[in-house]
């Protein structure tokens, strides 16, 4: 008789064709073995038994693996897990916590190649960008490294004599981060480090998309904690869709929800975890600005524009989507910028040459192909792109790869949805003024407000642009491009993207609960304000 385990063995689907060679080499090098479904579930152990997700390769349309997603009771044991690890992870010193983070930090750092090609493999990123991915994640390691030396509190001076008031930084608890498919990696790492720094559990709910760059990195990241004693739900993780996620985002076992994506679903995310008046940090929608001045470098200007609009093929939260020229360098600056749109080429990421990977999915193809009809509709003139690549050589002829666009509308409006609407490809809008203060207008003037660039050598306009009256976005560069924060600085976006700051600056201070602790060493008991509630007086 055959047994239980055999028959669930030849249950297990297999894939339907073996993997080709350029993804079993990186699946293999991570330790993921894709030939039957793998579990998408960790809380200590690795489960998953609910609802399947296909990953699929965007420059090939091959899937890389299907992976058995969290049930809600699945949900819910890694919750209670989690819960579990923190009481553990509370009570570690937070330098033995920087020393953990130190340690995945190395192991992430032995990885960084292969989990830079697993990041260009599922989620079409360019090699080097996918590297850079993992480097984002060792660079915040580092930060919460020494962080976990640094999260002070503060003794307050009393007015009541023999009183001392201490501000208390504590653990929170368990903090749940819902990441994007386009940073897949780096975004929970800088959510990560600080969490863990500051003595939390944290569960993750990655993008349904990306499911073996979440299990590659849990992978890695849990046999650290468990070398160290501490147990591996302290970083769990959930896979799953829609259903997943809101059973996270609505439990009340989560102390803070922190959330990347679209501004639709950040509403409602920010709405359920108001609702039960938890926690939420929201990283929302960009739809970035670049403004050049007519004393700008055009031999920095121009590239910047270039890789902020088509680097990760349009699909960054930082990426340039509006350009705005002065009148007088319109001609020059489009010449050279459309110069360096027709040498770019679309490739397999993972081919280091390649500098325009796929879109990630299909769907996005077709976001794209909808921002484009709008643009033609409303009598925009499409200076380079506006179509998918036709008739690319197999296997890309199976990925999503699509022209990075020029388009220049009619007119700026920002209230149009040209204008107003991010869209999540390569498709740059351009608009012309005279003077700065119509270029920062427009640049404030949509709902959005994450990135924003100025060019210029003229320190009157650096002075505007960084004031009260410049841009209105969280992150004000000069002479920089929209996207490529560093992680030492707080990221993130003001308005519609959603107010959150993650990684570096102050941002670890949302990781913690603060206590005001009020200690009387003294013999009496006074009330502040000089309250008297006594009736012998
Ligand atoms: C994102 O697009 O969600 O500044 C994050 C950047 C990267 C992070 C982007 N460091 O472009």
């Amino acid at each position: 008789m055959i047994s239980r385990r055999a028959l669930s063995s030849l249950r297990r689907a297999p894939l339907a064709r073996g993997l080709s060679s350029r993804a079993s080499t990186i699946l293999h090098a991570l330790d993921i073995h894709s030939e039957t479904e793998l579990e998408g579930v960790y809380d200590g152990d690795w489960t998953g038994s609910g609802e399947i997700l296909e990953s699929v390769c965007p420059t090939t349309g091959e899937v890389l693996a299907r992976v058995k997603s969290a049930t809600p009771a699945e949900v819910e044991r890694a919750l209670e897990r989690s819960r579990e690890a923190y009481k553990v992870l509370r009570t570690v010193p937070a330098p033995k916590r920087g020393e953990i983070l130190r340690q995945i930090r190395e192991a992430l750092s032995a990885k960084r190649d292969d989990l830079g090609a697993l990041i260009s493999l599922e989620m079409g990123k360019i090699r080097t960008e996918g590297e850079g991915e993992v480097q984002e994640f060792v660079d915040i390691a580092d930060y919460g490294v020494g962080l976990s030396r640094m999260m002070n509190g503060r003794v307050v001076s009393s007015e009541r004599p023999g009183h001392s008031i201490l501000e208390v930084p504590n653990p929170l608890g368990v903090v749940a981060v819902l990441s994007a498919f386009n940073f897949p990696v780096a975004v929970y790492g800088w959510n990560l480090a600080l969490s863990l720094a500051a003595g939390n559990a944290t569960l993750w709910k990655p993008a349904p998309s990306t499911p073996l760059c979440s299990i590659a990195v849990t992978k890695i990241v849990s046999s650290v904690l468990e070398k160290n004693g501490v147990p591996g739900a302290a970083a769990g993780l959930v896979t799953g869709g829609k259903a997943v996620g809101e059973a996270v985002v609505g439990s009340s076992d989560v102390d803070m929800v922190s959330f990347t994506g679209s501004e639709a679903v950040g509403r409602e995310v920010g709405k359920v975890v108001q609702g039960r008046f938890g926690k939420v940090l929201l990283e929302l929608g960009g739809n970035n600005a670049a403004v050049v001045m007519p004393d700008a470098d055009l031999n920095m200007a121009v590239p910047a524009v270039f890789f902020g609009a088509v680097g990760t093929a349009g699909q960054r939260c930082t990426s340039t989507r509006r350009l705005y020229l002065q009148s007088s360098i319109v001609q020059k600056f489009l010449s050279r910028l459309e110069g360096l749109y027709q040498s770019v080429r679309p490739g397999d990421p993972l081919d280091r040459s390649t500098l325009l990977g796929p879109l990630h999915t299909r769907a996005a193809v077709n976001i794209y192909h909808d921002a484009v009809d709008h643009l033609l509709k409303t009598g925009a003139e499409i200076l380079t792109g506006g179509a998918p690549y036709k008739d690319l050589p197999a296997p890309l002829n199976g990925g999503n790869f699509v022209m990075p666009t020029i388009a220049i509308p009619q007119e700026v409006n920002v209230k149009d949805r040209v204008w107003s609407t991010e869209t999540f490809a390569p498709v740059l809008t351009v608009g012309v003024f005279d003077e700065l203060e119509q270029a920062i207008e427009w640049n404030n003037g949509v709902p959005q407000g994450l990135s924003s660039s100025l060019w210029t050598r003229d320190i009157r306009n650096v002075g505007k642009w960084i004031g009260p009256a410049g841009s209105d976005a969280g992150i004000v560069n000069v002479n920089v491009g929209t996207s490529g924060a560093e992680i030492g600085a707080a990221f993130g976006g003001n308005k519609s993207t959603g107010w959150g700051r993650e990684s570096g600056g102050d941002a670890w201070k949302q990781y913690v609960r603060w206590s005001a602790c009020t200690l009387n060493f003294s013999d009496e008991a006074p009330l502040a304000q000089g309250v008297q509630f006594s009736n012998t007086a």
